[in-house]
């Protein structure tokens, strides 16, 4: 399975969720099931790594940080299983890609997968303090938790 985690800027919320996911994965030994990587709708940052604020949030949970910026491409609906979205406004310009109606399928909010925060967007953390890098990754440790029970640990 191959799953793309969206967000604005591609530095703060998206590879969080990249990493945060991959690092469960590594921990439930089933890295082999899925591939996992995080896009920008905006191109301002590309090429960049993970905010700083962000990367030190991740790595005091014991969550190693990698990936470099990048924008989304139309491209991206065809080739990953399922595209999650942290906020309202990274959906709506995810469907500016104009993706048929088997690749809309696949573009979902992350929220829906949170079992213990009834949010629905992962707020943007960028102007803010501490606090907002904190709740992204402990939401996104929420949803993540629910994709591997739903999409990636049966054995069939
Ligand atoms: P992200 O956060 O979408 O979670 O990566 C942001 C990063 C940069 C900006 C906004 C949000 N910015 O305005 O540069």
């Amino acid at each position: 399975m191959k799953i793309l985690f969206v967000c604005l800027g591609n530095i703060c919320r998206s590879p969080a969720g990249e990493n945060v996911l991959r690092h469960i994965l590594t921990q439930q030994h089933l890295t082999d099931r899925c591939s996992i990587d995080s896009a920008g709708t905006a191109a301002w940052h590309t090429g960049k790594g993970p905010d700083a604020r962000m990367t030190t949030t991740l790595q005091k949970r014991g969550i190693p940080v990698t990936g470099k910026a990048r924008q989304i491409t139309p491209a991206d609906l065809e080739s990953f299983d399922l595209i999650l979205t942290m906020d309202d406004e990274n959906y709506h310009n995810v469907l500016k890609l104009k993706p048929s109606d088997a690749q809309r399928q696949k573009i979902q909010k992350f929220t829906c997968y949170c079992q213990h925060h009834s949010q629905s967007e992962v707020p943007d953390p960028y102007y803010g303090g501490q606090d907002g890098f904190d709740l992204v990754v402990d939401m996104l440790e929420d949803g993540c938790q629910e994709l591997i029970q739903r999409f990636l640990t049966s054995r069939d």
